[in-house]
């Protein structure tokens, strides 16, 4: 995130100019000037002592003779573009002939001085090439803040919410508070947690993340905590818990919400004491980890139910960042799309350009209960199915690529007087369109659920139901 290198030190000093030449009266009027107006200026009376300073200082400007024994100017120029290639060169001939400025340029040198010269019109043309060296480095920070305010560790956003996210998370990384991530599901909360971590102190250390849901109780407590040797039945040996797995890490606690009273009472004490105990020992472990929950639940509401304890929540609850649901950032719509393309796309090895216009107004029209794990499946199949250079509505699931009006009432018949077999007649029906979608796509069952608007698992289910296939 942040940018250190040299070029944007060098921007915020005085701009550094390197004059190689063998000649001593010109270094010496070149010094003379550059520095009244303010330049710092190196000096180097050969082309092997300029390379070699090159190598150990930045240099804004390179002002050579091209006229030099063994090293000439145009190899100082050539080397000088290998350390940085932005930098510019002014090249300065004895000559009438210009054959050599000419090769000069060709090689990439910003102009030529010919001697002699006038002392304005070398002012002139080097304040000129560093203005044009400032401009560029410009452009490069610019774009360097462009890409890192649609992306921060892999998190793809530029919706003014998530843009206070990565604000915050790049804020609240350095320290070591503990953090509870909240947002639904599949709003990007581990993602997050990863970035907090990797952007923390503890970023060469581990990343340890617990799905406290997912566990009973017991199981998970010695997941988290470790066990020795008998601690229980079928605990054969000893056994590192994920809190020592993660010492000087960061530990990342899914689902929180759904820990049992008594697992909050010793997440409590972890969090209060930074010492825990292994199951069935005696020993008292120092802990030092950042603890980062996630929850998709309303802790509070939780605690005034009572089905969360006060204390633990306080304890979580020291930075909390909420992840916005996707419908509330719909600018990030296309970005995220184009991010998933990319990515299924380089996976799958197909040459899909873009996403047309169509499409990507069907998924911004579209709520996603399911967020952005729900668009990136809905991408990832687009691509898998896509047989168009773009990815059409088409590819997407009918109830993104919008209702489809079902066939006018053609399938609706008067009540015959003797009436008739309802169950027969819709069966009748029913298999006739599965029959038809099969056919439409291709036979690819996938494809035909979609025309059909349901899923693969019920189409299949029809499938086998009318002996298709
Ligand atoms: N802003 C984002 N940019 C790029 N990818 C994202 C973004 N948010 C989420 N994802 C991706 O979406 C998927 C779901 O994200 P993640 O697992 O972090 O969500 P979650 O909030 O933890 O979901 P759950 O509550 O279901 O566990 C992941 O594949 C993740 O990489
Ligand atoms: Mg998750």
């Amino acid at each position: 995130m942040t940018v250190t290198d040299q070029t944007l030190h060098r921007t915020s000093t005085v701009s550094r100019i390197l004059v190689v030449d063998d000649e001593r009266s010109m270094r010496e009027l070149l010094a003379i000037v550059l520095r009244r107006e303010g330049y710092e200026v190196l000096l180097a009376d050969n082309g092997r002592d300029a390379i070699s300073l090159l190598e150990r200082q930045p240099v804004d400007l390179l002002i050579s003779d091209i006229r030099m024994p063994d090293v000439s100017g145009v190899d100082v120029l050539q080397a000088a573009k290998s350390i940085d290639q932005d930098i510019l060169g002014i090249m300065i001939t004895a000559f009438a002939s210009t054959d050599s400025a000419v090769e000069a340029l060709r090689m990439g040198a910003y102009d030529y001085l010919t001697k002699p010269f006038d002392v304005d019109e070398l002012k002139l043309i080097v304040r000129n090439a560093l203005e044009r060296r400032q401009l560029r480095q410009e452009n490069v920070l610019l774009k360097r803040a462009l890409q890192s305010s649609h992306q921060l560790a892999g998190i793809v956003g530029r919706s003014e919410p998530m843009l206070a996210v990565f604000k915050l998370i790049e804020t609240i990384a350095p320290t070591n508070s503990t953090i509870l991530i909240t947002g639904d599901s599949g709003t990007g909360k581990e993602l997050a947690a990863r970035a907090i971590h990797f952007h923390s102190l503890r970023r060469d250390q581990p990343f340890v993340a617990v799905n406290c849901g997912a566990l009973p109780e017991t199981l998970l407590e010695s997941e988290l905590f470790g066990h020795l040797r008998g601690a229980f039945t079928g605990a054969a040996s000893n056994k590192k818990g994920l809190v020592e797995v993660a010492e000087r890490g960061t530990i990342f606690l899914d689902e929180i919400g759904e820990t049992s009273p008594m697992m909050q009472v010793k997440l409590l004490r972890v969090l209060q004491e930074r010492r825990f105990r292994r199951l069935g020992g005696t020993e008292e472990i120092e802990a030092d980890i950042r603890v980062i929950a996630a929850t998709n639940q309303d802790l509070a509401r939780l605690v005034a139910d009572g089905r969360f304890r006060e204390d633990l929540f306080y304890r979580i609850n020291v930075i909390p960042v909420h992840l916005p649901p996707l419908r509330e950032r719909q600018e990030d719509i296309p970005l995220l799309a184009d991010h998933f393309l990319a990515k299924y796309r380089e996976q799958m090895g197909k040459a899909i350009s873009g996403i047309s216009g169509d499409a990507v107004a069907r998924l911004q029209a579209y709520g996603w209960p399911g967020n952005i794990r729900e668009l990136e499946n809905v991408i990832e199949r687009a691509v898998a199915l896509e047989h168009s250079p773009t990815i059409l509505p088409e590819s997407l699931p009918l109830h993104i690529a919008g209702d489809r009006a079902a066939p006018a009432a053609a399938a609706i018949v008067d009540l015959p007087e003797e009436g008739f077999d309802l169950e027969r007649h819709v069966q009748q029906i029913e298999r006739d369109y599965i029959a038809q979608a099969l056919q439409r796509a291709g036979g690819v069952q996938v494809k035909a659920a979609d025309l059909l608007g349901m899923s693969f698992r019920s189409f299949r289910y029809y499938v086998k139901k009318y002996n298709l296939r």
